[in-house]
């Protein structure tokens, strides 16, 4: 199938899908692939879950969408739970994380207008992503993201990931700073995982500063790191969160949060999206997190992540093609030496669907709903095909096994 009439934005791989389920998709010629990567952490659920799919039928029959000049109960139940499971104070409801990234982009310069600083400048990360908006692309670290859109936006200031002599340095330099942006795990970047001790002390500059500190937790959220939010077992609170991906299991929905003073800094007319919020995609977001806390998937996701390291250790432990492996909760990173492009087919081959990102590092992102034994096969398949990939496991080799009447 062509891209026409798409634009050509993606580079895709010659599959298409017809449905899936659980960690599963399967294509129109009758193959199944297991998705190790979530449409890039967005099932987290997995394909199909019920009480998703439920809650979307039947909100469905009752109310899509309603302006946001009104109220609707879900929207209202569902901004409660939310910050009720985040301790935050309130919520803006967007349709993506470059959306909800946007709102806190706005919302931390209005906080800077409000305190006198005409061009308040966030100071974000290196090897950070953020969306593809014009605002969040100029914040993201990553020329690639960049190059041919400029003039990208200005009130940016970049500092490596990790560092806190850098973040001290720009204290001591520039009155304009109102706020420090990352990510807990740059997952575009590489995952590459935040010191708990960078993070806390991120966390008293901010305060000593008067600066906002800002987590985009677009991937990193909704269960994923172990926790609802990675923040809490970083043990620091943020002034603004953002989310996105996991928290819809699909149906597309971001969010902003905000606490403390920054809770209040909004004001009717300075924000505002038709669809944000809108009564289905509340519906859907709100089964997500009853079934995160009832079937206890955040302490499941960090028990599937440590038992899903601890096999990649032991198999890689002496392989020099591997330079690191590391991970947090579901955010599993295995670094390669060299760039890696050509896994993502080879894969494809033996019936796994596997994400490269930052040229050598695969990124797996699997559904927190995974059976010890769907783990232990993914990770078997993964290993797989990575020694097959760099010639580590030739005899090994085995016929793709994915066709859909034979399981
Ligand atoms: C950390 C982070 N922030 C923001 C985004 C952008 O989210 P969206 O594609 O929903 O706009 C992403 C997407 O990959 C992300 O990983």
């Amino acid at each position: 199938m062509a891209d026409k009439p798409l634009l050509n934005t993606y580079g895709r791989l010659p599959i298409i899908f017809d449905h899936g389920q659980g960690p599963w998709l399967y294509d129109t010629d009758g193959h199944r692939y297991f998705d190790t990567f979530c449409g890039i952490g967005v099932s987290g659920l997995g394909h199909a879950h019920p009480a998703v799919t439920d809650a979307i039928c039947k909100q469905s029959v009752k109310l899509l969408h309603c302006s946001n000049l009104f109220h609707t109960e879900v929207q209202h139940k569902f901004a409660t739970t939310l910050c009720e499971m985040s301790g935050m104070d309130g919520v803006f409801l967007a349709n993506s994380g470059a959306e909800a990234n946007e709102a806190a982009i706005k919302l931390a310069r209005l906080y800077g207008h409000n305190r006198g600083i005409e061009s308040p400048v966030i100071v974000v990360m290196e090897r950070s992503f953020h969306g593809r908006t014009l605002a969040t692309l100029s914040a993201t670290g990553n020329r690639k993201v960049q190059a041919g859109f400029e003039p990208l936006v200005s009130g940016f200031s970049r500092v490596a990931f990790n560092d806190i002599q850098a973040l001290e340095t720009i204290a001591g330099m520039n009155q304009s700073v109102v706020a420090v942006m990352l990510e807990p795990v740059q997952g575009e970047g590489g995952v590459n995982i935040a010191d708990h001790q960078w993070m806390r002390d991120v966390r008293s500059l901010c305060d000593r500063q008067g600066w906002l500190m800002i987590l985009d937790e677009v991937q990193t959220g909704n269960g994923r790191s172990g926790h609802l939010f990675a923040y809490q077992g970083f043990g620091v609170k943020p002034d603004i969160v953002t989310t996105a991906k996991g928290l819809g299991n699909g149906f597309p929905i971001g969010a902003c949060l905000a606490h403390g003073d920054a809770a209040t800094t909004f004001k009717p007319g300075h924000h505002g999206s038709t669809f944000g919020g809108n009564a289905l995609a509340c519906a859907a977001a709100l089964a997500v997190l009853d079934t995160l806390r009832n079937d206890r998937l955040f302490e499941r996701a960090g028990q599937l992540g440590r038992r899903m390291l601890e096999t990649l250790h032991r198999e890689f432990d002496d392989a020099d093609y591997i330079s690191d492996i590391r991970g947090l909760g579901l955010i599993i990173g295995i670094e390669l030496t060299s760039s890696c492009p050509e896994l993502v087919p080879l894969a494809k081959t033996q019936g796994l669907l596997l994400n490269v990102t930052a040229e050598c590092t695969i990124r797996l992102l699997p559904p927190l709903t995974l059976t010890d034994d769907e783990a232990d096969y993914m990770i078997e398949r993964v290993v797989r095909v990575i020694k097959l990939y760099t010639g580590d496991d030739r005899p090994r080799v085995v016929e793709l096994d994915n066709d859909v009447t034979r399981h």
